[in-house]
């Protein structure tokens, strides 16, 4: 984990209140799948925005978000050549066994992008599917990365791209015509993350899921982030996490 002094190369909107920023590090990161940055859009060392990295070439990294407060209001108008500090690679990200072939990606709003690094580390050594679910037409993006995964079902909402339903339901249809994973990996609402829980749990499939809390310092000291065990313990979503073994939070 490096605090870097990164360049923003572009930023630009990719869908309706989405917009993707690419910063130049200097050096070549070195990122798991599933792992996040932590930006520090106003020069302060606390309340950095945490971002899932979504895809890195060379010495590049992209993170896609949404626009949500103050912080990304400010980030979405930064232009080339703005310098800010990025602390990453933070977490623990997804991990893909050798004997799992099958993987299912399952993420709605938000909880997209990290799966996109997770397609681009596996898509040459894994069988992927895809259910992405969006709240409607002009929130789709990243389609072109999804479609290099063997099945991409994208979804929305209200139905104006691909069938009206959330990313969960259309996994478990697809779960019901026989097509069953060795691993579901996913990210999204908490409510998504509820709902895929407790399919896995009924189908007996290994789930892995990324949380998302509001962060402080991103690498485990604030205890801000802290989310509950299924044994009674308490976990820091940014450093036991983000990714957990579905069975072992509560969601
Ligand atoms: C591990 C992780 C990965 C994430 N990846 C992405 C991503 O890839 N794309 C994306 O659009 N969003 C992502 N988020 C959510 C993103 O961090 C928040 O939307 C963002 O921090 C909001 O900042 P703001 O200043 O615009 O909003 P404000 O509401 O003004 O933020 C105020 C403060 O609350 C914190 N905060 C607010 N909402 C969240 C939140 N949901 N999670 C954590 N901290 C929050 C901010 O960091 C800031 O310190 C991720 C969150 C986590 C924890
Ligand atoms: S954000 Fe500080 S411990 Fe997780």
């Amino acid at each position: 984990m490096k605090d870097y002094i990164a360049t923003i190369i572009k930023n630009e909107q990719i869908a309706d209140n989405i917009f993707a920023v690419t910063f130049d590090l200097g050096e070549e990161p070195c990122v798991r799948a599933g792992q996040f940055g932590n930006i520090s859009i106003d020069g302060t060392h606390l309340l950095r925005r945490p971002i899932a990295v979504c895809k890195t070439e060379g010495n590049e990294v992209t993170f896609c978000y949404q626009i949500k407060g103050q912080g990304t209001q400010k980030l979405k108008n930064m232009g080339a050549g703005t310098r800010l500090n990025v602390l990453m690679p933070l977490g623990n990200g997804f991990y893909v066994e050798e004997t799992e072939q099958k993987v299912a990606l399952v993420g709605g709003g938000v909880g997209v992008f990290p799966l996109i690094s997770v397609l681009r580390a596996y898509k040459d050594k894994k069988d992927i599917a895809a259910y992405i679910g969006y709240r409607n037409q002009g929130a789709v993006c990243g389609v072109e990365e999804f479609a290099k995964a063997q099945k991409f079902i994208a979804v929305t909402d209200d139905g104006s791209y691909g069938a009206q339903m959330n990313a969960v339901q259309a996994f478990a249809a697809d779960l019901e015509k026989g097509n069953r994973p060795d691993v579901v990996l996913a990210c999204g609402p908490t409510p998504m993350l509820r709902a895929l829980k407790a399919l896995a749990e009924k189908e007996d499939l290994p789930c892995y899921v990324s949380l998302e809390e509001r962060m402080g310092c991103g690498i485990g000291a604030c205890l801000v982030c802290v989310c509950d065990q299924t044994n009674g313990q308490r976990a820091r979503v940014c450093k036991d996490g983000p990714v957990f073994n579905a069975k072992e939070v509560v969601l």
